[in-house]
This record gives C-alpha cells, structure tokens and sequence, in this order.
C-alpha cells in the first residue's frame, strides 16, 4: 500500500494523498446524513460513521480512510462533559482552571467510553480489505488540554498558557491523565484496526520552542512511546509548528505532518531529512482558479520529493465550502505527477 510504503521511506508508483477533514460538510452525502442526526450521532452510531468514512472514497481515488470521529470524544469518559454547539464548536462544560477542577477527572477507557468508535473502526477494515490503509488519531495531551482549560476554541491560548506557567503541577496532573487517556485509545485503535495513527497537536504551533520542550513534549513523547515499535507508523501534525518540527520529530513520529506556512524542502532542511513529511497544500488555494491551485500541488509534489518519503495531504482540514470536483483533480494531479 502507497501511503504505508511512503511512511515507511519505500519506494512508491505515485505519491500517495489523504485529505484531513476528507469527510465532512462539504460533501452533499455527508449533509444528507447531518440534516437527520447531529454530528456526536453521526459519531456514536458504528454503522454510519464507518460510511461517511468511506463517502470520500467512494468519490477519490484517496490513499487512506480516517475514521470518523473527533480528538474530543475521549473527554466524556475522563469525566469532563462537552458538546458540539452549533456554529461555536466545542463547548467544554467545566473547563478546567485550578486543582479542585481536576477531581474526579480520571485516565479514559476506550473499552466503555466510546466501543462506538472501537466498533467503526472493525467495519471500516472490514469494508476495506486491505485496499487502502485505515488511520486511527487522537488529540495530542496540549490540544486537548487547550480545549479542557479554555473551554473550547480559543484564539490567543491565554487560559492554558495561564495554567502552564501558574499553577505547574495542575497543569502537569492534567496533561498526565489525558498522556495516559490517548495511549489507550490509540491502542485500542490498532487493535481494532488502525493501521497508520495521527497525533494532532493542532494549537502546539502557539508555543515557544522553549515552552513546547519543558512542558508539552514529556507528555506527547510518554503517549507515542507506547505505539512505537508496533509497525504502525504514526504521523504528528501540527500547525503553526515551522519552528517545533525537530522537537515534534524527537517525541517519536515516524512522519511530520507540516503546514502550509513552510514549504517542504525548508521542513525537510530543518529536519535534516530525517523522516517522511506530510503537506501541505494551502487550503485556502482549494477555492483559487484551478491554474493557480494546480501549480501550487505541482510544487508541494515536488518540493516533498526532497524528503526521505512524502504523503500529500493540506496544511489543514478541508474548507466546509469546498467543491469536491477539486478535490477529484487534486487526487489525479498528484497520481499522474511521475517520480
Ligand atoms: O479528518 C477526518 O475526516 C476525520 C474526522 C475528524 C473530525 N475532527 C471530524 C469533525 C478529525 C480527524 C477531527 C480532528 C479534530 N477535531 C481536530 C484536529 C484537527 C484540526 O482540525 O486541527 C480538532 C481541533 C477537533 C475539534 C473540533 N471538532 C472542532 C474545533 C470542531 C468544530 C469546528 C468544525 O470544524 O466544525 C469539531 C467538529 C467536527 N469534527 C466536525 C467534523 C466533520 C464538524 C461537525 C459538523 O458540524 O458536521
């Protein structure tokens, strides 16, 4: 399989391409489904979630599913409430500010917390067979713990960073439980099927390298270095990280997923080209004259050839009002491009 063998640093036929947020509101078959359930429905249900899984497949020739599901879910089971509010994303219910906060705040259990997840995942590989990997993911503990303390989506990080610097040991406690939470869930992914994992530490690009270092990557590293050494390579995306690859490589991931605020062979440069990117086409191009976002995937395409394997994805999610006819000529730009 293209996109294992690129992980991998083996040869391939053509670079392979998945898309984060491959599944989603841009797709009509995906809002069908959004108008009859919310999307934690979409999620708790194994046999819809493994289809809109498959939805973007059925369209492009992609390289990988991811399972539908959210860095979030794993939240609940830890004892802190959330919900998706319409238009505001994600709400944390008692975000989490000092020591008391932390009670009754316990290590997830995949097992009875979400089996809903667990469950898609064995359809997905079922449906597959094999034919494309399946990508298993979880939130990196700062992403999540951005999320538990700001309460939701924030801007400037300023209550988590308030935590980290305040009040150390609660922030440290916080980022324990949920290091200890992702290692079971990722776990518990490749036992039902993952083949490829992602660690998105999405926000980690709003700290220092400094900061990132001392107080972020202990946690992530005690998390990957449970799922190393299981011939699962796992891929560790962030964005804003231009500054953070080589500490984000030294944590354990066999694939750096870049941004598209640095090109490729720069992320390669200032990895020593060490290990396989992942990247990054600029969301924002999806909606540019096709001239315009042609050129710009042969150029991803051909500054990733720079690096020790290359997987061709965005720098980010794709848009909610992209049309999925540019996502068709993107997948057969990139598959046609010889190497
Ligand atoms: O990539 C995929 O297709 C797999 C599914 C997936 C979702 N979320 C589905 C989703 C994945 C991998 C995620 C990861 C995720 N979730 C991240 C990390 C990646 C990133 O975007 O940086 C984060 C930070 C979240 C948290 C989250 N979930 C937010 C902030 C939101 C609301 C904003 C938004 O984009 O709607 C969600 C909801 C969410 N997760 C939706 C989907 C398809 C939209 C739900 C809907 O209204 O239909």
């Amino acid at each position: 399989m293209r996109l294992l063998d690129a992980c991998l640093r083996k040869p391939v036929d053509a670079t392979p391409v998945w898309l984060m947020r491959q599944a989603g509101r841009y797709l009509p078959e995906y809002r069908a489904l959004r108008e009859k359930l919310s999307f934690i429905e979409l999620c708790r249900r194994p046999d819809v979630a493994a289809e809109v899984t498959l939805q973007p497949l059925a369209r492009f020739e992609l390289d990988a599913a991811i399972i539908f599901a959210d860095i979030l879910l794993p939240l609940e089971g830890m004892g802190i409430g959330f919900h998706f509010d319409a238009g505001d994303g994600p709400v944390i219910e008692r975000p989490v500010r000092c020591p008391a906060d932390l009670d009754g705040v316990r290590v997830g259990d995949p097992r009875t917390d979400t089996p809903y997840v667990l469950d898609a995942l064995r359809l997905v590989a079922r449906e597959l067979g094999g034919r494309v990997p399946l990508i298993g993911f979880a939130g990196a503990p700062f992403t999540l713990a951005s999320y538990v303390v700001e309460g939701g989506h924030s801007r400037q990080y300023t209550e988590v960073k308030k935590l980290m610097f305040d009040q150390p040991a609660t922030f440290a406690r916080l980022m324990d439980l949920l290091s200890d939470t992702v290692v079971a869930h990722l776990l518990a992914q490749i036992e039902a099927g993952a083949q490829v994992l992602q660690l998105f530490d999405s926000w980690a690009g709003s700290l220092s390298l400094a900061d990132y270092t001392a107080h972020v990557a202990p946690a992530s590293a005690r998390a990957l270095s449970h799922v190393t050494d299981l011939d699962v390579p796992v891929v560790h995306f962030g964005t804003g990280t231009g500054e953070l690859l080589v500490a984000m490589r030294d944590v354990g991931a066999d694939v750096i997923g870049v941004d598209y605020r640095i090109p490729l062979d720069e992320a390669n440069r200032r990895l020593g080209g060490t290990v396989p990117l992942q990247g990054n086409i600029d969301p924002a191009l999806l909606a540019a004259p096709w001239p315009i976002l042609e050129a710009h995937v042969r150029d991803v395409v051909a500054r990733g050839a720079a690096a020790p394997g290359h997987v061709v994805n965005l720098g980010h999610g794709v848009p909610p009002d992209t049309d999925p006819d540019v996502l068709t000529r993107i997948v057969s730009l990139v598959h046609g491009i010889a190497l």
